[in-house]
């Protein structure tokens, strides 16, 4: 039975993810730094019906060893790990960045970047020495260069994290012959707490009413991503892909949809 391990996925689009994941008969690592949330929502995934096993391990991916242990007691319990992804992350406060005090830049590029480092290469290296697996990197804004005040440090972490996969996917050809296929996943806008707390939740973010509409406009719940998601990983056969959920079409045609349609995710 093959086994997708997930970090941050106490809630949000990881946890989505794995209720994807057990639905498709993975054993599923549920993994956070929340260890509260992860023993609930661990509770919450087994009460899904699948062949498969479900464990959770606790898990702060700032902390190199923490990720180690993660990868060990995957391998432990299940044997195998087929899937790897990094989705733990945190937001930014809604400020400039010379406004940001060096505490958050550094909290945020601890998680959002060097999580995903260390996440890919822990997890690259289990699964050179077994001989298969993907790792996918989760995208965000900046990964295109979009530039706006207020996400300047998120999205220079986004911009890395696209980087860094890409040149990981290359090393992986070059060492693996791509038989680790390092990825990246695009999921868009998603209606989780993340868009409204900042510093891992220490911090709440106001939304503006315009950028409430953008998230109406653009924004999914991210069990409607996941469901797009994850078939199309478990199916990948690609190094260094990429898989996409708000396409320019998407987003072309979410836009006409609300014009028919108002969604409001904030009532
Ligand atoms: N929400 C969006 O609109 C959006 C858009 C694009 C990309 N993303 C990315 O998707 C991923 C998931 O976001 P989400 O919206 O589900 O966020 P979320 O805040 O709902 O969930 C994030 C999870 O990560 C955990 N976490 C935070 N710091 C951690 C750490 N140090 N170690 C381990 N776990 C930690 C949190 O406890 C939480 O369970 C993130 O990488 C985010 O940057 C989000």
């Amino acid at each position: 039975m093959k086994t997708v391990v997930i970090t941050g996925s106490a809630r949000g689009f990881g946890f989505a993810c794995a209720k994807e994941f057990r639905k498709n008969a993975f054993n599923v690592v549920l993994s956070d730094i929340n260890a509260e949330k992860l023993q609930e929502s661990a509770k919450e995934l087994e009460k899904i019906e699948s062949p498969a096993k479900v464990t959770s391990v606790v898990c702060d991916v700032t902390n190199a060893n923490d990720i180690i242990k993660l990868v060990d007691a995957a391998i432990k319990e299940f044997g195998r790990i087929d899937i790897f992804v990094n989705n733990a992350g945190v937001n930014q406060p809604d400020k400039p960045i010379c406004e940001l005090t060096s505490d958050e830049i550094k909290f945020l590029i601890n998680v959002d970047l060097m999580g995903t480092i260390n996440g890919s290469r822990i997890a690259f290296n289990k699964m050179k020495d077994q001989g298969f697996g993907q790792i996918y990197n989760i995208e965000g804004y900046g990964s295109n260069d979009a530039m706006m005040t207020g996400l300047t440090l998120y999205g220079t972490s986004k911009c890395a994290v696209t980087y860094f996969t890409q040149a990981l996917a290359k090393e992986s050809a070059d060492l693996t012959k791509g038989v680790v296929k390092v990825c990246r996943l695009t999921p868009g806008i998603m209606i989780t707490d993340f868009i409204t707390s900042a510093n891992g939740g220490k911090t709440k973010i106001e939304l503006p009413e315009k950028t409430k509409k953008i998230y109406n406009i653009l924004g999914d719940r991210p069990e409607t991503i996941a469901k797009f998601l994850v078939p199309r990983m478990i199916k990948n056969n690609k190094n260094n892909n990429k898989i996409v959920w708000l396409s320019n079409r998407r987003a072309f045609a979410k836009f006409i949809s609300y014009m028919f349609k108002k969604r409001n995710y904030f009532n």
